[in-house]
């Protein structure tokens, strides 16, 4: 579908995405230029993520762009996330023939070209209408995994059907336990080959760009996967709080330990927790026989002041040891960004805002874009760093 047609279906029809009217006349020049671009080809200038981000800014209303962008309060943590990444430095070796380079790995059984996977985000088709169709074949023509939201627009089995069944899928565990059940055991049969579960969402944070925004999906699309579950009608929960006031029926505030445990009986997948920032958690994790860990703080959008992820990484990485994978994601723009999360001991680290800006700047070839800058970053940066392979990217890189 063009995106003109999509978008006559889906924010004009709402008359706007706001509700107060001066809202309206902010977010309307937006929606217009979005709805004049027909995938124009990605200009031969844009030659990072921070210039995709800026094409995406352009061709988005306010308000996805507003949602994707946000975090949460004070924007301290989303900040400390880049901040961080920044000030470390690469202590690059000489003399070592690099010739021949190889960033392949293999992760829960799957072997993919390059250690950066898709990140889950919500509602991929406020980005572009092509949606998580777009971004599951980018990440398959990548030879990477892209990581399905459980607030996707598209349903899992066509996600399934688009990455060849080498996704995973992102889950909240639900306060109907029957319905996280029935969830897992779809992804499960439609091919998903792990399970991410988000546990830093007790509630949702609280994002300021999107309750000014009065963020809400417009008509026509929804959090398809899970509209059958739904039970109390989606304007229910925390007061005005963008996605909460809409979504919060998706979380559980009880969740605990436990909960793993016992969604560990429903589903033979590996299970990976999203949202590990603290040693002693990571450490409850292995404890509970999880293996896979995924140090997140949900690119800031959750506890604002939270630690940034490439911070607390090295620490969670050695109290693990080999008892489970771990993986990091939140700020990563840099393929010398990811190159310094693995250094760290990450087994991989996850993308997500750069795929959206790719997504919202050119649907499927501009996530190819992205997902292809970030892996010819890392692989220069590793030639330009003395490493070979992954194995040789470690601590001492950092360190001098
Ligand atoms: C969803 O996970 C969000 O952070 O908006």
């Amino acid at each position: 579908m063009e995106r003109s047609d999509f978008l006559k279906k889906t924010f004009m029809a709402a008359g706007g995405l706001a509700t107060g009217s001066s809202l309206n006349a902010k977010i309307q020049p937006s929606i217009k230029s979005f709805a004049n671009s027909q995938d124009p080809d990605i200009p031969l200038d844009v030659l990072n993520i921070f210039d995709l981000e800026r094409l995406a800014k352009e061709r988005l209303p306010v308000l996805a762009y507003d949602y994707y962008r946000s975090g949460a309060w004070d924007e301290t943590t989303l900040k400390a996330n880049r901040e961080s990444f920044e000030k470390l430095k690469i202590h690059y070796k000489i003399l070592v023939d690099v010739e021949k380079r190889d960033l392949s790995t293999t992760i829960f059984g799957q072997h993919i070209d390059f250690p950066i996977l898709v990140a889950p985000t919500a509602f991929h088709k406020l980005a572009h209408p092509d949606g998580e169709l777009a971004t599951g074949r980018a990440a398959l023509k990548a030879k990477t995994i892209m990581t399905l939201s459980s607030l996707s627009t598209t349903t899992i089995e066509e996600v399934a059907e688009a990455t060849n069944k080498t996704f995973w899928f992102q889950l909240y565990i639900n306060k109907q336990r029957e319905y996280t059940r029935d969830l897992v055991a779809r992804a499960e049969s439609a091919g998903a080959k792990a399970l991410v579960v988000t546990v830093d969402t007790p509630l949702w944070g609280r994002r300021e760009r999107d309750v000014r925004n009065g963020f809400h999906l417009p008509p026509g699309l929804s959090a398809i996967n899970l509209v059958k579950y739904q039970q109390d009608g989606i304007a229910k929960g925390q007061t005005g709080a963008g996605l909460g006031q809409s979504f919060s029926w998706v979380l559980d505030a009880t969740l605990q330990w436990k909960d793993l445990e016992w969604l560990a009986t429903i589903t033979k997948l590996p299970i990976i927790i999203k949202g590990v920032c603290r040693v002693d958690d990571a450490i409850k994790a292995t404890e509970h026989g999880i293996k896979g860990i995924l140090v997140s703080n949900h690119g800031g959008r959750q506890m604002d002041s939270a630690p940034a992820t490439i911070d607390v990484l090295p620490a969670i990485v050695d109290a693990v040891g080999n008892h489970a994978t771990v993986l990091m994601d939140g700020g990563i723009r840099r393929g010398t960004d990811a190159m310094k999360a693995l250094a760290q001991g990450a087994k991989a680290v996850l993308v997500g805002r750069p795929v959206l800006w790719g997504l919202a700047a050119g649907g499927q070839q501009g996530v190819e874009k992205a997902l292809s800058m970030l892996r010819e970053e890392l692989d220069l940066g590793m030639a330009l760093s003395g490493c070979r392979n992954l194995k040789e990217l470690n601590r001492s890189l950092l360190q001098g």
